[in-house]
């Protein structure tokens, strides 16, 4: 038996929402999609992961969502992420802090385990483990039980990301980068069986810089002054890629997925029509 996993990529605020919301429940059905695996680490106003947003994406069709650099952004998600053990931060925070970086379960009779960890390089404001050596050390353990590993590896650069890719390759499943909210033309199958992507895109608005207006950022670029960036909603797009995976750990198939979706004030014109 096989598993067919859809990585999302990040979800941006409202839009990335909603851009869920139309598009991921059919998409679930015709795909035959066994885990649907998201980043949501930008999910409200695109900075940070409230507990609302997180249990409305769950009940959207989404199983477990992962996080970054600004899981913590949110101070109930503070709270919450320790309960609630299908919304993971990366594994490489200091063990002690709320939640966890590793979820353990099965999926059509086969055991997986998803990793998430953060990359190293260029989060200032992060000071976390190194996450090569722990992905190693995570990994091997789960192999020893017979888990297929997918791995969410949030990081800023693509040297990182393609690195921890090849060192992973044959032992994980699954290596996605998520972070920078582009997809990426790299969807492949590595030499020994696991599939990789730099980048997995995002959800909301893909005319847009990052899912934020681009009028307001291209101000902030000139004038240096820093003021609140505005949610985008012009051409909503669901975003990720779908991953195959046999009972042997496997990967066989890495596609990307791009679903169209009306916005709302789409929607509201064709209705008026
Ligand atoms: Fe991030």
């Amino acid at each position: 038996m096989s598993i067919r996993v859809l990585f999302l990529g990040e979800i941006v605020g409202k839009p990335g929402i909603a851009t869920v919301k139309s598009a991921l429940r059919k998409l679930r059905e015709d795909k035959k999609i066994d885990l649907v695996i998201a980043n949501g680490e930008g999910a409200t106003g695109g900075f940070g992961l409230g507990r609302a947003h997180s249990m409305q994406l769950f009940k959207l069709g989404i199983d477990i969502l992962t996080g970054g650099e600004k899981i913590y952004y949110k101070k109930d998600m503070v709270e919450f992420i320790a309960k609630n053990p299908n919304i993971l931060r990366p594994a490489n925070y200091p063990q002690q802090n709320p939640g966890r970086g590793v979820k353990y379960l099965t999926v059509n009779e086969q055991k997986v385990c998803v990793i998430n960890l953060l990359g190293n390089a260029d989060f200032p404001r992060t000071h976390l483990g190194n996450s090569f050596a722990l992905a190693q050390m995570l990994v091997d353990k789960a192999r020893e039980d017979n888990q297929i590993v997918l791995i969410q590896y949030h990081a800023s650069t693509t040297a990182e990301k393609s690195t921890m890719g090849y060192m992973l390759d044959g032992k994980a499943s699954a290596v996605i980068g998520t972070h920078t909210k582009i997809l990426s033309g790299d969807a492949r199958i590595l030499k020994h069986h696991t599939a990789f992507i730099t980048d997995n895109g995002r959800c909301g608005s893909q005319t847009s810089v990052g899912g934020f207006s681009s009028s307001t950022e291209i101000n902030k670029f000139i004038t240096q002054i820093p003021v609140r960036s505005n949610e985008c909603w012009d051409d909503l797009e669901l975003v990720g890629v779908l991953v195959d995976v046999e009972n042997d750990g496997k990967a066989t198939a890495i596609e990307t997925v791009r679903v169209q979706v009306e916005s709302p004030a789409q929607q509201e014109e064709n209705e008026h029509v």
